[in-house]
């Protein structure tokens, strides 16, 4: 087994609250272990212009707590072509990159899925980081009880105002084929129902939970994740609106606030265990994996399985909502 030299790290895709962590957990385990580190600028973008920065223990002071990430973070539509990928592996040669840390979601782990099958000589490990909490290979990922907590205190605040209006609020969260954040936040707040792109919705359901509730209900939420099907939280509104002109309706989109703020102490521990773990991995001689926490305890996933199929949405969730919202 060929010692690895000099890792690159970057964070790539959608950022997520504990990305920062991460790439704390990631520097200092590398320090610590006498490898080398290089920054690699906004993803796979900082890989095909040689936007590439080395960094040091000094570069993780004072960013466990904040929110986005140090390295940026983008979508490259380029690193999709032969050609992109081919000016990315040469940057990182240039550079005697031979390792690389991906923190990141689906898009990003497709990506160095590929890009490790055309050049087994860099060994990579993926980090799960994205609000979404879609990736199979770890109970959850980094940003998504970030993202989950901004998610309940925001509609805390609407039900007060749902209340003393008698309103019915539709209110959209984050996910555009994922429902986990809609799920788990629909209990978290009480929710009268809860709507998911993962399962067809069916808006005469939606009418039978809405009557069978209780008749003297001053206020009521409906959580719909944005990928959900009938067209999103205002075709949901106006359908509504049509069937039950007495209520008082009203949409809101909570939008991108779910993917900033502090990371909350659960994601700063997650991505400390996660960065650590990566780099071990990488020394260990592990490569073309995602790492993460099962059952308290550090998984390795080949890339191929820990990328997004259609999760079973949690039936037992569901049921949940709809028992305890009565
Ligand atoms: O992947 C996380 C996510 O929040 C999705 O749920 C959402 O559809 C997407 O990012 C939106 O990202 P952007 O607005 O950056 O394109």
């Amino acid at each position: 087994m060929t010692p690895i030299k000099k890792i690159g790290l970057f964070t790539s895709g959608s950022d997520a609250p504990g990305m920062n962590a991460a790439i704390r957990a990631v520097i200092r385990t590398a320090v610590f272990n006498d490898i080398e580190l290089a920054g690699i600028m906004r993803g796979f973008e900082g890989m095909i212009n040689d936007d590439i920065q080395p960094l040091t223990t000094k570069s993780a002071s004072n960013i466990i707590q904040r929110g986005g990430t140090i390295l940026k973070a983008s979508r490259s539509e380029e690193f999709k072509t032969a050609e992109g990928r081919d000016k990315a592996y040469k940057n990182l040669k240039k550079h005697g990159i031979d390792a690389l840390v991906a923190l990141g979601g689906n898009g990003t782990i497709k990506a160095v899925k590929e890009f490790g099958e055309e050049h087994p000589d860099i060994k990579i490990i993926a980090v799960p980081c994205t609000i979404d909490n879609d990736l199979r290979g770890s109970d959850f990922t980094i940003g998504y009880d970030t993202a989950i907590n901004t998610v309940i205190e925001a509609v805390d605040k609407i039900r007060e105002t749902a209340e003393s209006h008698d309103r019915l609020f539709i209110v959209e969260v984050m996910g555009a084929d994922s429902g986990m954040i809609a799920l788990r936040t629909g209990i978290g707040v009480g929710a009268e129902a809860v709507m998911v792109p993962e399962t067809k919705s069916d808006l005469d359901a939606l009418y039978a939970r809405l009557e069978r509730g209780r008749k003297d209900k001053t206020s009521k939420i409906i959580m719909v994740a944005e990928g959900n099907e009938p067209g999103g939280a205002f075709q949901i509104g106006e359908a509504i609106k049509e069937r039950y002109p007495n209520y008082d309706t009203r949409v809101s989109i909570l939008g991108h606030i779910q993917r900033g703020g502090k990371p909350t102490c659960m994601d700063r521990v997650l991505a400390s265990l996660l960065g650590v773990a990566a780099v071990e991995a990488l020394i260990q001689g592990r490569t073309g994996e995602m790492v993460g926490l099962i059952h308290n305890e550090i998984t390795f996933t080949p890339f191929g399985q820990s990328v997004k199929h259609h999760l079973d949405v949690n039936a037992e969730f569901t049921r949940i909502v709809e028992m305890l919202s009565l």
